[in-house]
């Protein structure tokens, strides 16, 4: 079968890394990938966002399966015009992927189907949003709406903080138009779950249980990125624990999107915090997570391919997939200044060594080629060091000792990825 992957992330090196293993596979293009992914695969430079540019390549080269790894082009109805041409893809429809397009949809969805998820309220208009955040009890949280690459949501502690936001997001408009609506709700507290599961619309495989590391700097202080780290499986949940949670946030989401008409065929990921009472829905994505799929996919032991393609064709024959007892800690190497400004074009040293190394992979985010032939920074999220260990301590101990060597001007790193788990496991 002939793969076209979509997008150019850590997440799609690691997809492409775990599909060119399939038996399946005769040829594998991601668009437009990135440095790394160039080693395993043919990568064409069409964005991931220019629909009509793959539309014409998928036909044009006869692909068998294209597979979108990020949300934009997901909820910018990728999916909707594949099909119209009779073409496989894996990903949600337009009109699903709008539970990660707006949040106030998916909010609204949980409260119709009885997921549990912060008390909140919505507004299109800054004076009565600022209106309630006077009025209501601190802390809250303020979301844009709409696409903000994981950085649309602000903690607020005071009102004065939350009046600020309001002004940040609906009158200065940093997020542009994903800020003319917003979702206030309130703060909740507990660690945090990544619970991802795969979908053809009715059937659901759930996956291997991560946690990621959102803010920017250790214990988690500093803005909120796409992910600092992720490791898997997480400890804080046991798997009796973990299907309850599938049989709370993912089954209803899915069967009452059914129900509607909404099939949702593809990965759905719940953002979940774990609070005293219960586990609460912090959000919903339409696809892998990243860094959460370079840490869970190397676990996978079942071929991944024929899955994502049962799921195109709208009916999952496989009940389950079958994963390595091993854990796996995957740690990201960012620019310096990201998730705000940062430079490119840094050579990246002492990555090489690191090549074809069993159990040690290093999945590229923002990397290039210069014309010496070396590799270099372009992006905020740079490389993904993951590994594989007997434990999380084991897995843990090999991904910084390797992330200790690898250097690029500016670079930076969180120190305490899985450190919570790792007390937990002590
Ligand atoms: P989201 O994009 O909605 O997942 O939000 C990004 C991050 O903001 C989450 O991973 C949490 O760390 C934090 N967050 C979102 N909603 C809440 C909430 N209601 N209470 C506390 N933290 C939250
Ligand atoms: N790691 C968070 C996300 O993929 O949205």
């Amino acid at each position: 079968m002939k793969v076209l992957m979509v997008g150019s992330g850590g997440r799609e090196h690691v997809m492409a890394w775990k599909i060119a293993q399939s038996p399946l596979l005769t040829k594998l293009f991601v668009a437009p990938g990135n440095a790394g992914i160039a080693q395993i695969a043919e990568c064409p430079s069409i964005p991931a966002d220019d629909l009509p540019a793959l539309l014409d390549f998928a036909k044009k080269e006869k692909i068998g399966l294209t597979v979108v790894g990020p949300e934009a082009p997901l909820v910018a109805g990728i999916v909707d015009e594949f099909q119209k041409e009779g073409l496989a893809i894996f990903g949600p429809s337009k009109a699903a992927a709008l539970l990660e397009g707006s949040k106030a949809f998916a909010k609204d969805q949980m409260t119709k189907f009885g997921i549990p998820t912060a008390e909140y309220e919505v507004f299109s208009n800054i004076n009565e949003a600022k209106h309630y955040v006077i009025e209501t009890e601190m802390p809250v949280v303020i979301k844009a709406d709409g696409l903000a690459q994981g950085k649309g949501v602000m903690i607020c502690e005071s009102s004065q903080e939350a009046v600020a936001a309001l002004t940040r997001i609906m009158a200065e408009g940093i997020f542009a138009h994903a800020g003319n609506k917003v979702v206030v709700e309130k703060k909740l507290e507990g660690e945090e779950l990544s619970v991802l599961a795969i979908s053809d619309g009715e059937k659901i495989i759930p996956l291997a249980t991560a946690q990621d590391h959102k803010r920017a700097y250790d214990h988690d202080r500093g803005p909120n990125t796409g992910g600092m780290g992720a490791y898997s499986p997480c400890p804080f949940v046991s798997d009796e624990k973990t299907a309850e949670i599938v049989d709370r946030v993912i089954r209803p989401m899915v069967r009452g999107m059914a129900r509607e008409g909404l099939s949702y065929r593809g990965v759905l990921y719940a953002g979940v915090m774990l609070t005293k009472t219960g586990p609460y829905v912090l959000e919903y994505n339409c696809r892998f997570g990243d860094p959460e799929a370079q840490a869970i996919l190397p676990r996978l032991k079942s071929d991944l391919l024929p899955v994502l393609s049962q799921v195109a064709e709208g009916s999952l024959s496989q009940e389950s997939l079958e994963w390595h007892e091993k854990a796996c800690i995957s740690i990201v190497l960012a620019s310096g200044g990201y998730p705000g400004f940062y430079h490119k074009g840094y050579v990246i040293h002492g990555i090489e060594k690191f090549q074809d190394q069993q159990e040690m992979v290093i999945f590229h985010a923002g990397t290039a080629l210069n014309t010496s032939g070396h590799f270099i920074t372009s992006g905020g999220r740079v490389l993904a060091v993951t590994a594989l260990g007997e434990n999380l301590k084991g897995a843990h101990d090999k991904a910084y000792s390797a992330i200790n060597q690898i250097h690029f001007e500016g670079g930076f790193y969180r120190r305490d990825i899985g450190g919570r788990a790792l007390e937990v496991l002590r």
